[in-house]
């Protein structure tokens, strides 16, 4: 692995970092226009810039110990490239003039977590791009340009939840986050608790094709029900009538969100923890995207002391847990918790709070 200063030589011009994301509840409702509440993990994603002088973009990530160059006016190698030249050809098209950069990359979020990691990526880069050319792009911009980024360059057809937690929230809030209007606003964690989050160590083979599938469904539901959108939809008996499987696939979201509504106006631990059990149980009946090692993990963690309520975050079919604890307690619920579910052979580790 190659330091900034052995990359750079002379040192970056500019440097930024951002989060990755945990999302507490709200669960594939950005795509059906709804609401969430992600925080941002302490592990962050940093990237440095410089200029370079041979009309060649050049990127280096740390993490993979991977190098990519190519001329400054065409398409990156597939790879961790991707998402960089993405970024740059966003902001080109907001009509800025992008020189050719030496992009130094690196970051303790672990990959493949289910943390979105790539958001991360993608909203540094922005950032240091914005330090770089003197950009006048608000927060917002910058997520949905690295949404964009994602959706365009990576192929991934992820709604904003990611890139706006990446953007806007931080560790100590949960960021309430409409969908629909883009409002947004940091809310205190409920009183007495902290976040645990474990990644079961179990990759997420099927989340690209199902995320997909999952998608299409909720879209077909909606026009069945003739809305815009399944946010468009409050009374929760409406998607009974629906033939399957859009009738469980609806009936997630709208209580999805109806959950996240719940858990803003009254705040309480126990009341959260009970919501995020309930939004658990729905991902795995309804909507299909849970997996056993998951559900087993969720097991363990709900029947610890310590734990208001746990569930599977992020898209699903592997990845990470998050569970809410008491203050003070998460790092050994973790402790606990983890060695148990390893005994049947997994390779979870906790990621939050860092050790
Ligand atoms: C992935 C996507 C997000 C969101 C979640 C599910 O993380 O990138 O946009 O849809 O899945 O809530």
């Amino acid at each position: 692995m190659m330091t900034p200063e052995a990359y750079f030589g002379t040192g970056p011009v500019v440097m930024a970092s951002a989060p990755g994301r945990v999302n507490l509840l709200g669960e594939h409702t950005d795509y059906n226009d709804g609401y969430m509440l992600p925080c941002a993990t302490p592990q962050r994603t940093q990237v440095m810039l410089a200029l370079a002088d041979d009309g060649h973009h050049a990127f280096y990530s740390a993490s993979l110990d991977e190098q990519v160059r190519f001329e400054a006016d065409q398409a990156a190698p597939p790879g961790f490239g991707r998402y960089l030249e993405g970024c740059i050809r966003l902001v080109e098209e907001q009509g800025a003039d992008v020189p050719a950069v030496r992009a130094y990359v690196c970051s303790d979020l672990p990959l493949g977590a289910g943390l979105s990691s790539s958001a991360a990526l993608e909203i540094a880069t922005l950032r240091a791009l914005r330090l770089l050319l003197h950009l006048p792009l608000d927060d917002v911009a910058l997520a949905l340009m690295g949404q964009q980024a994602e959706i365009r360059y990576a192929q991934v057809n992820c709604g904003v939840m990611d890139q706006m937690a990446a953007s806007l929230a931080d560790e100590q809030h949960m960021l309430l986050l409409d969908a629909r209007t883009l409002q947004h606003a940091l809310l205190d964690l409920p009183n007495d608790s902290e976040v645990l989050v474990i990644d079961s160590g179990v990759a997420r083979t099927l989340a690209g094709s199902k995320y997909n599938e999952r998608r299409a469904e909720c879209e077909q539901a909606a026009r069945l029900l003739g809305v815009a959108s399944l946010r468009d939809v409050l009374e929760p008996s409406v998607v009974e009538g629906l033939p399957e499987p859009y009738r469980r696939r609806a009936r997630h979201v709208v209580s999805e969100n109806l959950r996240v509504l719940q858990a803003c106006a009254q705040h309480g631990p126990a009341l959260f923890g009970q919501l995020m059990a309930q939004s658990h149980a729905s991902l795995r009946d309804d909507y299909e995207v849970s997996i056993p090692a998951l559900d087993a993990l969720v097991a363990l963690l709900s029947a610890h002391s310590a734990v208001y309520g746990a569930r599977l975050t992020g898209a699903g079919f592997g990845g990470a847990c998050v569970a809410l604890c008491r203050k003070h307690c998460a790092a050994k619920a973790g402790q606990d918790v983890v060695p148990r579910f390893n005994a049947s052979g997994h390779k979870a580790r906790m990621v939050v709070p860092l050790a």
